[in-house]
């Protein structure tokens, strides 16, 4: 890539890690540009954050645009109009369909507030708790077809306290989710080989 990185973030919610990917951005610690934010969700709180950041939004309702491969059409084509090099889910909530997939393979990254392959799914962090475990986590990877499976960047682990509920658990993951999406995105720009499910930074 000889200019630098083009990057859309996809939310369905808050968006507090597209704010760290686009702060990161702007500070420099990742190599790249935040060129739009999209949402699946015309009411994302994470669109008036994208908006106060001065990114670019779209929108692509679920609800009005169905079956799911045509609303992962009507994504993909947004994300070709702005150019994106990179695709990075932040908190969207959506099973792809293999023509997002396919658009963007090895191109495009999620973040699980689980250590993968733990809980994947829905309510990661009440999964970890119910389950019993005394360590817990987060991980950045590459997206494939199965939900939250692709080869693995980066992970980071928190411990996991007897006092710990639902919400606290998944506030001290959230903390480590903010640190190792933009370093992996970081990674991303300066390359990672893959071998297999294995992921190598460049040396
Ligand atoms: C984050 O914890 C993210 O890891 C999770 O949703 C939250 C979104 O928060 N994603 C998933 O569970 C995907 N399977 P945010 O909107 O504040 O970034």
């Amino acid at each position: 890539m000889s200019e630098r990185g083009r990057v859309g973030i996809l939310i369905s919610g808050r968006g507090s890690n597209m704010v760290s990917l686009v702060e990161a951005m702007r500070s420099g610690a990742i190599d790249a540009d935040p060129v739009v934010v999209l949402s699946n969700v015309p009411a994302a709180e994470g669109l008036r954050r994208a908006e106060e950041l001065g990114v670019a939004t779209e929108v692509v309702d679920h609800k009005k645009v169905k079956p799911r491969r045509a609303h992962d059409a009507a994504v993909v084509e947004t994300l070709q109009r702005y150019r994106v090099d990179l695709v990075c889910l932040a908190g969207y909530m959506r099973l792809l369909t293999p023509v997002m997939v396919d658009a963007f393979r090895h191109r495009m990254l999620n973040i699980h507030p689980s250590l993968l392959p733990a809980f994947p799914g829905l309510d990661a962090q009440r999964q970890a708790l119910e389950y019993g475990v005394k360590v817990a986590g987060c991980t950045v990877h590459f997206v494939d077809e199965e939900c939250d499976h692709g080869p693995i960047i980066l992970q980071a682990s928190v411990p996991v306290h007897d006092d710990d509920t639902e919400s606290s658990l998944s506030r001290r993951i959230l903390e480590q989710e903010h640190r190792i999406y933009p370093q992996a995105v970081s990674r991303f720009f300066a390359g990672v080989r893959l071998e297999g499910r294995r992921t190598h930074a460049a040396p």
